[in-house]
């Protein structure tokens, strides 16, 4: 098996097949440890691990914060409200100052795309992006991808649909380049308006027709309507873009019955899917949770590069 060599993870789009590989593989061989009733392994013990979240989040926060207690690691957890930025200090002058006091790795989420490239390209510490703006979120694409692979032995030739608000999202993104670079066929499906122009390019097929892809995908991605991120005008109303591409029971029935519904979280229940789907029999969402402890736990620990205390401990 290949060696790990990169010092940071910013982004799939780099990454090549293979890398993309053993962190599967790492991430396989992790998940286990979660399911002991001591779940804990000595692989980072001495390590420190600095969570640098700018932006809210829940899953990915928690996930990275476990992982790196199950690997032994110390974890500190630092937002913008409570530290020096609400007095002025720049993120960098706040990195660095991180940085001087000997941490060794700073897991960071920023609304603005780039700002985890310019702390790595800055900093000694290994630097991880949870999200950055709408540019990428590579552990997400990671976890998701493991959970189709888990779910259904492979992801060569898999056919991916992934629904919503493509234009805004990072998730979206990160999962394109992981999955075609793997092998899945990717098709996007979202209004007009959210659908960035030529993203035909990174080797996807676009629809805009829900039907096609329920009809077509052995997985249907459904992302978040993010609010937040609309300062224009691209919808009519929620209420059109819930009954034009919203996932509910009824237009399932044109699905394969085997079909997998994902979601990275947070949902909008009743708008991109409903609440009988998102909690109905097709749907992995809380599994994408689990295994994205696991996908953490294997980036930690190979970025850290102690593959002395290996995951079988
Ligand atoms: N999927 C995801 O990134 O969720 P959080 O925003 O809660 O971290």
């Amino acid at each position: 098996m290949m060696e790990w060599e990169r010092h940071d993870l910013l982004d799939l789009e780099e990454l090549s097949k293979e890398e993309i590989e053993l962190i599967l593989t790492t991430a396989k061989s992790f998940k286990e440890v979660s399911t002991r009733e001591v779940k804990k392994v000595p692989a980072l013990r001495g390590k420190t691990v600095v969570m640098l979240f700018f932006e809210p989040s829940t899953r990915t926060r928690i996930s990275f914060e476990l992982a790196a207690k199950r690997l032994s690691a110390d974890t500190l957890n630092i937002s913008s409200q409570g530290s020096s930025l609400v007095k002025g200090e720049s993120i960098l002058d706040t990195a660095k100052n991180i940085e001087a006091m000997n941490v060794d790795m700073i897991v960071v989420r920023h609304t603005s795309a780039g700002v985890p490239k310019v702390l790595a390209d800055a900093l000694g510490p290994s630097v991880i992006n949870a999200g950055d703006g709408c540019r990428a979120h590579p552990t997400q694409a990671l976890l998701d991808i493991f959970t189709m692979k888990e779910r259904l032995g492979r992801i060569e030739g898999l056919n991916v649909g992934i629904v919503g608000d493509i234009l805004h999202s990072r998730v979206a993104r990160s999962n394109i380049w992981g999955l075609t670079k793997l092998g899945a066929k990717v098709t996007l499906c979202g209004p007009s308006t959210l659908m960035p122009i030529g993203i035909e390019q990174l080797g996807v097929r676009v629809t805009y027709d829900l039907n096609d892809v329920l009809k077509n995908c052995d997985v249907v991605m459904v992302l978040r309507l993010q609010k937040e991120r609309q300062q224009e005008k691209f919808l009519p109303s929620i209420r059109e873009y819930a009954k034009m591409f919203g996932i509910n029971q009824e237009k399932l029935q044109t699905a394969s019955k085997d079909i997998l519904i994902m979601h990275p979280g947070p949902t909008n229940r009743g708008v991109e899917l409903s609440a009988e789907v998102a909690d109905g029999p097709h749907s992995v969402i809380l599994e994408q949770v689990t295994n994205g402890v696991a996908i953490r736990m294997a980036v930690l620990y190979l970025l850290l590069g102690t593959k002395k205390d290996g995951a079988e401990e």
